[in-house]
């Protein structure tokens, strides 16, 4: 007897009807349709292999194939009604094709469950997420890169606690984020490595007792190996754990980020600017300019470290193997990548376009005795020992507090009431200029090595966009 299209796969051995609540409740396919192409690539793929094998004849197979492009087009042309009674994007696809093509549609669950199916294509999705997050990482360095080479000399003063420490130079503080940026792809690139394993295969959770190929599917699919133990491969969750780790790291980093952006697009600070177009006005307070994206970004970071607790509790404790539990990892997942990839795509476009007030900076880090260290530094080579020489500085520091001069502004005979080291060269090391050029090793604040580390880190990105890393 010929079913309609929408009676479920299952019924079989059920006599009542679902309650209609709980039809909509335990449905999965307002989301999860969103996986529609990898359901569909990964269906072609088991199809291929069942033909090799001989569980499908050549016809069936190729049947299948074009029944399931010609559904995916449709899809693709949102000329598809989804259905809920149907549950999931799996028996969706699967209903759809065998209304269109028969008896053969029927066959294509051969060897399969929907347990290996879902954690197939979850895999196959979060792979190519990965893939372009990891470039819109990339994009954001280069934006920083650019910045950081107009602004090699640019002082500003560095901070420790908020408060004034040393003058660094522009271009080695976007150097910073380049490097927490760079730890991030490369977690990712981690997560993708292991995540590329194909559960396929392990069906509902024992294996299947069709002679399938394993390898070859993977193959077909562009993952590594199949996975080890079936029962793994229908449960593990993991990967989609860790990559919620990872981009609740990026998203950390981020909203540090924005918090500097936040603080130095202040009138209070003043240091840079955002252009406009990143950034709205008040409805009330004429004057307004507020930095809307890097607020929202660093609020953003909220949502997705509470997903990455959601998974974690999800997963806490689940007996082995698949539980309809696993149904809820999607919807933390899919919102992990959008807002991921919204707030790399706006912090790239917005950092491409940053103005920095370069004397404000400069003014910024001659108050605060940034130069303090450098006084200390001058007199041990001197011979003064270094504690000794910080409390001479400490002192020196005191009279400019009560004076309220900075210590390029102490005449030479103030200095030295403080140490007979101190000669006519030492205001050399006490201006800003000198401070930072002084630092002038691999990792220094120094121009010189600021663009330096440009240059290796464009390096760096090339030889990867190039396939070389
Ligand atoms: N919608 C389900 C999920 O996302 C698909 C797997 C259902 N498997 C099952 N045995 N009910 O996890």
């Amino acid at each position: 007897m010929q079913e309609t299209s929408s009676a479920k796969p299952w019924a079989g051995r059920f006599n009542a009807p679902t309650d209609a609540f709980v039809e909509a409740f335990t449905a999965s396919v307002d989301f999860d349709q969103r996986l529609y192409r990898y359901d569909i690539q990964g269906s072609i793929a088991h199809a291929t292999m069942l033909a090799r094998q001989g569980i499908l004849t050549a016809a069936e197979r190729d049947a299948i194939v074009k029944g399931l492009e010609a559904v995916r087009s449709r899809i693709d042309a949102g000329d598809f009604a989804w259905s809920i009674p149907l549950e999931d994007v799996h028996m969706n696809v699967e209903s759809a094709l065998t209304a269109d093509i028969g008896d053969a549609g029927k066959k294509l669950h051969t060897g399969r469950s929907r347990n290996d199916q879902v954690a197939t294509d979850v895999r196959l999705w979060l792979r190519d997420e990965i893939d372009t997050i990891r470039g819109e990482i990339q994009r954001l360095q280069r934006a920083l890169l650019d910045l950081a080479e107009r602004e090699a000399e640019t002082i500003l003063p560095g901070f420790t606690h908020l408060q004034v420490a040393q003058p660094i130079t522009f271009g080695h503080h976007m150097l910073a984020w380049l490097e927490m940026l760079e730890r991030d792809r490369a977690r990712l690139a981690d997560c993708r490595r292991r995540m590329n394993v194909m559960p396929l295969g392990a069906a509902a959770l024992a294996g299947t007792t069709y002679p399938i190929d394993r390898h070859y599917t993977a193959e077909l699919l562009g993952f590594d190996r199949p996975a080890e133990n079936s029962l793994d491969a229908v449960s593990d969750r993991d990967f989609a754990i860790e990559f919620t780790a990872d981009a609740a790291i990026l998203m950390m980093h981020l909203s540090r980020f924005s918090e500097e952006l936040i603080l130095w697009s202040s009138a209070q600070f003043g240091f840079i600017e955002l252009s406009d177009s990143f950034c709205t006005g008040s409805s009330i307070m004429p004057q307004k300019k507020n930095p809307d994206v890097p607020e929202l970004v660093r609020g953003k970071s909220g949502r997705i470290f509470g997903h990455l607790m959601g998974l974690l509790t999800l997963m806490k404790s689940q007996p082995l193997a698949y539980n309809k539990d696993n149904q809820e990892d999607k919807e933390p997942l899919f919102d992990t990548v959008d807002n991921l990839k919204g707030s790399l795509k706006v912090y790239a476009d917005m950092m491409g376009k940053v103005t920095c007030n370069r004397e404000r900076m400069r003014e910024a880090a001659k108050q605060g005795f940034s130069t303090a260290t450098d006084l200390a530094d001058y007199l041990v080579r001197k011979g003064i020992p270094f504690r000794d020489a910080h409390e001479i500085v400490g002192k020196a520091v005191g009279l400019g507090v009560r004076e309220g001069r900075d210590l390029a502004e102490l005449s030479l005979a103030e200095l030295q009431q403080f140490s007979g080291a101190i000669g006519e060269d030492v205001f050399e090391v006490l201006t800003l200029d000198g401070s930072v050029a002084a630092r002038d090793h691999i990792g220094g604040t120094a121009p010189a090595q600021v663009r330096a580390a440009i240059q290796r880190a464009r390096e760096r990105l090339g030889a990867e966009a190039s396939g070389d890393a």
